[in-house]
């Protein structure tokens, strides 16, 4: 029987192992979803191979107060995992944690048999009541560390075990990582969005737009995208990159950018170098990737009479199409030294018949013009919900 146990246990913790490392290689390659690791190692343990499940476990980690734990308590039901209780916060001081943190014994892992009322007392009230039966054993892990927490197993069939333990230790060392690791990718991600954030308002600080202008551009670029039947992360990426369209300019003098009147051949040929300056400023980073080709292709033209390339049609990389369009509306409702703001009405009237500087038929890929006509309000809202210097 106990051999029976062992290789039992051994062949969770190998389940629980193949799935760790599928996780690892998902994280290079895609987003990583530290929940859906989470819930399959629960189900996993829930389940025992049939027939050496715990009723339910409770696991939780330590919340921003660093002597609060919480957590939740998870059972099956028709083979799949679900929440049997909501939130429940343990104080780690209160007397019912004694077992949690296991301040008497110091051990990481407490396994009981013991149904005397002594036991049941360390548990706080809420887990016991979600528990609902009588408790007849349990199993807990401490989790320490970066992470902190605690996993508790309630009811094993018959007696909680060392091999039981053991494959708990497993789920606590699975769960308790992807809870540092998508803390931490949620850490760097917003560093990152922080970043290009910082960097795209420096560049847009050397002109005279001190509205909105980059976080409209954003949002437009990303209803466009949306509409476009694109995927939800390429929505996401270009929702983000199209800011960073102008960085070139921040290598653009300010006595060309802010001219107040028209410029001449030389100054227009310097502006003209923003693209190729954004390019080299974004590097070469993958995250960056979208951001590169908006920053070198948003002055390029459907015909190819734009620039810095005069690449045309399909040859021009989407995100460009897109973030060009986008940036066109923005740049006509707003106020520029040689120009006053347009209403949303004259905008559109300028994407319909063009004037004398935009042929919008020839200038913009006809199927985002279309997508365009279709969501005007939404650029007009947009515009009218992000405008002004204190947002
Ligand atoms: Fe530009
Ligand atoms: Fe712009």
């Amino acid at each position: 029987m106990s051999q029976e146990l062992c290789e039992m246990s051994l062949r969770q913790t190998q389940e629980l192992l193949r799935l760790t490392d599928e996780a690892l290689q998902d994280i290079c390659c895609k987003r990583f979803t530290g929940e859906e690791l989470s819930v399959k190692a629960l189900q996993m343990v829930l389940k025992g191979k049939g027939r050496r499940g715990p009723a339910c476990i409770y696991v939780a980690f330590n919340g921003k107060d660093k002597g609060l734990l919480c957590g939740r308590v998870y059972s099956l039901r028709d083979g799949e995992v679900v929440e049997r209780s909501g939130e429940i916060t343990i104080d780690t001081l209160a007397d019912y944690a004694r077992i949690l943190v296991q301040a008497e014994t110091r051990a990481d892992v407490v396994i009981s048999n013991k149904t005397v009322e002594m036991d049941q007392e360390f548990f706080p009230p809420a887990v016991k009541e979600c528990v609902g039966d009588e408790i007849s054993n349990f199993v807990t892990y401490r989790i320490s560390g970066e992470t902190t927490g605690a996993i508790i197993a309630f009811n094993y069939p018959g007696r909680a075990t060392d091999y039981d333990a053991d494959v708990l230790r497993g789920l606590a060392v699975v769960i308790s990582s992807v809870f540092t690791i998508s803390d931490q990718m949620r850490e760097t991600e917003k560093a990152f969005i922080y970043t290009i954030e910082s960097l795209a308002r420096a560049c847009e600080a050397a002109e005279e737009d001190t509205g909105r202008h980059i976080v409209r551009v954003n949002r437009y670029a990303g209803a466009l995208a949306a509409n476009f039947g694109l995927s939800a992360d390429y929505v996401d990426v270009i929702s983000y990159s199209a800011q960073m369209h102008d960085v070139g300019k921040i290598k653009v003098p300010a006595s060309i950018l802010l001219k107040d009147g028209p410029l001449n051949e030389r100054e227009l040929a310097v502006i003209r170098m923003h693209p190729a300056y954004g390019e080299q400023i974004l590097g070469d980073s993958p995250r960056l990737q979208i951001a590169r080709e908006i920053a070198i292709s948003h002055h390029e033209n459907w015909d190819g009479s734009g620039y810095p390339r005069g690449l045309r049609g399909d040859e021009i990389p989407l995100s460009g199409r897109i973030v060009k369009l986008a940036d066109v509306y923005d740049a006509l409702r707003s106020k520029r030294s040689y120009k006053s703001p347009l209403t949303h009405a004259e905008a559109v009237g300028i994407f319909r018949d063009g004037d004398h500087r935009i042929d919008p038929r020839n200038h913009f890929d006809p199927n985002l013009l279309a997508i365009f006509f279709r969501l005007e309000h939404m650029f007009e809202s947009i515009y009218d919900s992000l405008t002004g210097e204190d947002l």
